[in-house]
């Protein structure tokens, strides 16, 4: 049997450690597999393919980015805009079921995030047997506990923020800092409870300035020296629009802003030296950590055994410790957010971290 193997969506650590898994436990069966580059973009491209033998791709596990190169803009961007689905036109469909048949392709693994899976989705239903693999780092996808990636780039934040903090305390300032995460607030959650983060903006509990400044005040009647204010790129004020970076590319609206205006306005309110670090691309880039590499590698035998069992149209899931499978619809209906009332923010809370609210 051969099987096709495909990453879209922006790339994040431990990608590679997906295609180490399926071609793992394929080879195993006896089965080939092909890999597309780029995304579904390697799709239309004749010979935009590699053949993944075991030997190959045997070290790949601990190498950040992805072997097969990915893109979350082009011909078959699944979300566009503000979330919005988009219907891929059938010709295109077409022009990528002629290049897998002609492969000799029989199921395809996609692994992506909400965009790549709503594509993967539309290949099902149009009768292309697809067996989807959630990845972001932004831990978003509904249907499973935990996407691979989300670790390595929490792990990025809390780095972060261990150096910030001691330059921080030198000096007496207020360092902000910018992470990723789109709509949903896990990043800064994590990384921010893990790097000891004295207030956390998050998208899903909009903030009030003054609240924020409060807190940094109480900081430093209590002899703190310094504060770490940790802001998601969706993160919003009481009242306010979301900051884009950019809204003309093709695929989903870019965010990114609100790190600057907290800092200038957590600067006049306080009158305290305020910094701002936007972390950006570093939480995509570098090697997953222990933990994305062993999720990652499971997801990819997990992909390989619901292609065995013929289950099509599912994807593979994390729920309580164990990595099972749901139909992919279930996954892409809906985000995956913080909960404003749950454990973790209120264990935040506990230890005095404010929330801006
Ligand atoms: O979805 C992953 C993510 O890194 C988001 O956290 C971020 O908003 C976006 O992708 C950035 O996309 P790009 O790489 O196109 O700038």
């Amino acid at each position: 049997m051969k099987i096709g193997l495909l990453n879209g969506g922006g790339d994040c650590p431990g990608l590679n450690a997906v295609t180490h898994g399926v071609v793992g436990a394929a080879t195993q069966l006896g089965w080939e597999v092909i890999g597309f580059k780029e995304g579904f973009e390697g799709l239309l491209s004749p010979g935009s393919f590699k053949v993944l033998k075991n030997e190959k791709t045997e070290g790949i596990l601990r190498m950040g980015g992805t072997i097969l190169g990915t893109t979350n803009r082009g011909h078959f961007s699944g979300k566009v805009g503000e979330g919005g689905v988009r219907k891929i036109p059938k010709e295109l469909m077409e022009e990528a079921f002629t290049t897998l048949r002609n492969l000799d392709v029989e199921a395809l693994i996609c692994v992506g995030g909400d965009g790549t899976l709503t594509t993967a989705l539309q290949f099902d239903e149009e009768g292309f047997p697809v067996v989807g693999v959630p990845k972001t780092i932004d831990n978003d996808l509904a249907a499973t506990a935990m996407t691979f990636g989300f670790d390595s780039a929490t792990q990025t934040v809390v780095d972060a923020l261990d150096r910030l903090q001691t330059t921080a305390d030198s000096h007496k300032r207020v360092m902000v800092l910018e992470v990723m995460g789109r709509h949903a607030g896990w990043i800064a959650l994590y990384g921010g409870m893990g790097g000891g983060a004295s207030s956390i903006l998050i998208p899903e509990i909009p903030f009030s300035y003054e609240k924020v400044a409060e807190a940094l005040a109480k900081r430093e009647a209590n002899g703190f020296r310094s504060g770490l204010v940790v802001v998601a790129e969706g993160a919003c004020p009481v009242g306010e629009d979301l900051l884009y970076k950019d809204t003309s590319t093709g695929g989903e609206h870019r965010l990114g802003g609100i790190g600057i205006e907290v800092t200038k306005r957590l600067a006049e309110l306080t009158g305290k030296e305020t910094r701002c670090t936007t972390l950006g691309h570093l939480q995509r880039g570098g090697s997953p950590t222990s933990l994305d590499r062993i999720l990652a590698t499971r997801f990819g035998v997990k992909a390989v055994k619901l292609i065995e069992e013929q289950r099509f149209g599912r994807m593979v899931s994390y729920q309580q410790y164990h990595v099972g499978s749901v139909p992919i619809e279930d996954a892409v209906r809906q985000l995956n957010l913080v909960d404003p009332d749950g454990e973790i923010v209120q264990a935040a809370k506990s230890v005095g971290i404010s929330f801006g609210d």
